[in-house]
């Protein structure tokens, strides 16, 4: 009699051709079209299979693994993982994967183009121009900030924020960062980036950028008090997660003048807009789609195959996933899971 072969889910429509290499080593459930997945109905997946692969449309804790003893790994295909409980999969001895590194340069290009196009007025300038309000040239049509020789100032100074201050030298912008952490000295001259306290970084930007992964602490971190510390003229974009910015307090900012402009990719009930915000002209809104180039989501999505496909101790990193967010699950691991030299 042959084995049953361990079962992957995986919980959204993902290029087929790269998952399709999981085949190989599992059976493999797919979902066929985008799918909001209720509590419940993640739960009755996972508690039939032995990995997943998963998105940030996925939220996973402690009651979605309750009842699934064969689970032994979750690939996130995302570098930011809040929709999973850390702690909880720990305890259930469940390892977590995600998608550092791959996106780095991508999300950076895109966090640049979000806020030239906040800066610049560019998808205003457009919307103006199509419903026909552009009837003669004029001098003073969709003034903007400038960015070249501007202060950038960076929130979260990761790989991405990195990526970002990188491309900032060639704007001959003024580079401020505040981050958990300071960087060394070497890689602060590297990204021509000085190193402030948040209340500074709020003051001398004139756009200020969100890099920081979310975590309860950072919730609504730009509120009121933090906005009203910024110049009027300055523009804010947010390329991290919804929850870091309160959107009410955002909008009443925009609207009375007392923020110029602002570049949003994510939200915090997304895909629900606050409808404050799509009633303003001066913020530039896109659908959390950062890390959105092609190869950048293949790549991602290769990663996490590769995470799982070693997690569940096959393939050729077998036991040794690439990029692991609790190893220590590893030390914890269920029968089964086996784990490289
Ligand atoms: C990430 O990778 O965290 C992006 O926000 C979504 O894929």
């Amino acid at each position: 009699m042959t084995e049953a072969r361990p079962r992957i889910w995986v919980s959204q429509p993902l290029f087929p051709d790269v998952v399709g290499r999981l085949r190989e080593y599992f059976d493999v459930v797919e979902t066929a079209q985008v799918t909001r997945h209720a509590p419940a109905q993640i739960a009755a997946a996972l508690a039939a299979c032995d990995g997943a692969l998963v998105t940030l449309n996925d939220r996973i804790g402690a009651p979605e693994v309750a009842g699934a003893p064969r689970l032994r790994a979750i690939a996130n295909v995302g570098v930011g993982y809040n929709n999973l409980d850390i702690a909880a999969l720990t305890d259930a001895g469940i390892l977590a994967t995600n998608t550092p590194d791959v996106l780095t340069e991508t999300t950076a290009d895109f966090g640049f183009a979000l806020m030239m196009a906040a800066a610049r007025r560019i998808t205003e300038a457009e919307r103006w121009l199509r419903d026909g309000q552009w009837r003669q040239w004029s001098f003073e049509t969709m003034l903007g900030m400038d960015l070249h020789r501007a202060t950038l100032g960076i929130l979260g100074m990761g790989r991405i924020g990195q990526g970002i201050a990188r491309r900032a030298a060639g704007f001959d912008m003024r580079v401020l960062y505040h981050n958990r952490s300071r960087l060394p000295e070497s890689l602060e001259r590297e990204c021509r980036a000085g190193y402030v306290d948040f209340d500074t970084l709020l003051a001398q930007a004139d756009h200020l950028l969100l890099v920081l992964p979310y975590s309860p602490q950072v919730h609504h971190l730009i509120d009121a008090a933090a906005l009203a510390k910024m110049k009027p003229t300055a523009t804010l974009t947010n390329i991290a997660r919804g929850g870091i910015v309160d959107e009410d307090a955002l909008a009443d900012a925009l609207g009375s003048g007392r923020l110029a402009a602002a570049g949003l990719d994510v939200y915090e009930g997304e895909p629900a807009v606050n409808p404050r915000l799509l009633a303003l002209r001066n913020v530039v809104l896109t659908p959390h789609i950062a890390s959105g180039s092609l190869a950048t989501r293949r790549a991602m999505v290769a990663l996490a195959v590769d995470n799982l496909t070693a997690a569940l101790g096959v393939g050729p990193d077998a036991g040794r996933p690439p990029t692991p967010i609790n190893a220590a699950a590893l030390a914890q691991a269920k029968p089964g899971l086996k784990r490289g030299a």
